[in-house]
């Protein structure tokens, strides 16, 4: 019996584009699709139920991004951004071999960084699993140059936006800790390597002032799908602007919260319930 459930239907460019995270973060993905391809309808899966995947085993993760990438497929999205820098290293290669839809996945912006940075010196903010992935190395090996790279695992920051945490002392005192060593090695430039820290760019900039130069790549990715969208024949040129359908795998009031006062859109979200892939899989046979 096959588990797999995508749909047969072929998607045409009314359809909507599925954005996934773990949780909040992917939110500011959104925002750069919206203002990039404002004509698109949205459909946004915050996997909150299971935030954070960042300190997650990797098929732990890879279930997961399937798991909701068919379920997006189902609901007829053309097109999927993996909006989570922890997914797309640990599953973008298996996830785009397997769903029948472009995809954009997300990655820490070690090429324009250090293209940017003068002193040299480059801070990355990213999760454990992030920064211990194969991808991450490759694009160190591949764009970090002559630029030193200090990579930070940004423990406790998923979560306090997940509680729309994005001010108080503690979070203050725990992103101070992690940026007071780059900024004494003298970096000028930091990498937020996941999509739930540019929710924290005004309390980056209470800590750094003007010291450090961010690099979020969700503009580039919101590029990316447009060119995408282009490629395939599949960008909405009729839809008026519409408020994009959200959905949580948890209650969704953090989502509500974080839409309305950091987006400023103010859309009900629906509760999903999404099962793993491993947890369909028929029980074997006790014998
Ligand atoms: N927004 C996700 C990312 O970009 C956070 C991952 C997590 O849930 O730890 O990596």
């Amino acid at each position: 019996m096959s588990v797999t459930a995508v749909s047969p239907m072929i998607p045409d460019a009314s359809a909507p584009v599925g954005i996934f995270d773990s949780g909040l973060g992917g939110l500011s993905v959104l925002r750069a699709v919206r203002a990039t391809l404002p004509r698109e309808r949205l459909i946004y899966v915050a996997d909150s139920l299971h935030a954070p995947y960042g300190e997650r085993d990797d098929d732990f993760i890879v279930d997961r991004t399937m798991a909701i990438g068919e379920w997006l497929v189902g609901q007829g999205a053309k097109a999927l951004v993996v909006a989570c820098n922890t997914a797309t290293a640990q599953s973008i290669a298996l996830v785009r071999e397997r769903l029948p839809i472009p995809l954009v996945g997300v990655e820490p912006g070690v090429k324009p960084a250090a293209a940017v940075s003068k002193s040299r010196v480059v801070g990355v903010l990213a999760t454990a699993v992030t920064l211990r992935s194969a991808r991450f190395q490759s694009l160190l090996d591949r764009y970090a140059g002559d630029c030193r790279f200090i990579c930070q695992a940004g423990h406790g920051l998923v979560q306090a936006v997940e509680r729309c945490d994005t001010s108080s002392p503690a979070l203050m005192a725990l992103l101070e800790s992690y940026l007071a060593p780059m900024l004494d090695a003298n970096a000028d430039t930091l990498v937020l390597g996941c999509t739930h820290y540019p929710f924290l760019d005004r309390a980056i900039r209470q800590i750094a002032g003007e010291r450090l130069q961010i690099v979020d790549t969700s503009v580039a990715i919101a590029r990316q799908l447009e060119r995408l969208l282009d490629a395939h024949a599949l960008r909405n040129t009729a839809q008026p602007d519409t408020l994009p359908r959200f959905c949580s795998t948890a209650d969704g009031e953090s989502q509500r919260q974080l839409a309305a006062s950091l987006l400023q859109i103010d859309a009900p979200v629906e509760h999903v319930d999404i099962r793993s892939r491993r947890a369909r899989l028929p029980e074997p046979d006790i014998v």
